[in-house]
């Protein structure tokens, strides 16, 4: 038979555990933001205030994404960008050269539906959306060859719609680099 004792015995039991869920609640989002706030300043990523955009309809005619911009550039500091635009069917430049063990920073976008932007054996996964660029920062490991396919589906020929990465070795870019401007492996 319960008695007055054992009442307020269960409230305090349950005054107990209602605190220790609140204390873990307040852990985890503690947890969350401690991540938010290391990845934000570690990787350097951006809120999504910044947004860049790019006019699809004027890629071709001036900026960035000018056929002759598009393509692996070597910096000074000896780092990479890559500029590449996807429309349907196809990417350009079909083939994107890059060196390993190197920082690389793919700036892509689309000339006109949302297209798909994944290399095949890294945890490279992006979409490429018209009117804004994608900007990601990249290292691949060791020289080597990707695919490059669209993931994303973009109409009527989405599924002929492939390019290639290769990594070559550092030296090997530095080379290409010191002939041209704008590099790219399409033959
Ligand atoms: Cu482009 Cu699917």
């Amino acid at each position: 038979m319960a008695t007055e004792t054992d009442h307020s015995l269960g409230e305090a039991v349950a005054a107990r555990i209602e605190r220790r869920w609140a204390t873990l609640s307040i852990v985890i989002v503690g947890v969350l933001v401690g991540m938010a706030a290391y990845i934000g300043i570690h990787q350097a990523t951006m809120p999504q205030g910044r947004v860049e955009t790019a006019d699809p309809k004027t890629l071709h005619l001036s900026g960035e994404f000018l056929e002759s911009n598009l393509g692996s550039e070597l910096a000074a500091d000896g780092s990479v960008t890559v500029r590449a635009i996807g429309q349907q069917y196809s990417f350009t430049p079909q083939c994107i050269v890059v060196p390993a063990e190197t920082p690389i920073t793919f700036r892509a976008t689309s000339a006109d539906v949302v297209h798909g932007f994944l290399i095949e054996g890294t945890n490279i996964n992006t979409m490429l959306v018209p009117g804004y660029i994608t900007d990601l920062p990249v290292r691949f490991k060791a020289p080597g060859d990707h695919v490059m396919p669209c993931q994303e589906f973009c109409g009527i020929g989405h599924q002929g719609m492939w390019g290639r990465v290769k990594v070559v070795d550092k030296s090997t870019f530095r080379d290409m680099a010191a002939a041209k401007r704008r590099l790219t492996c399409v033959d």
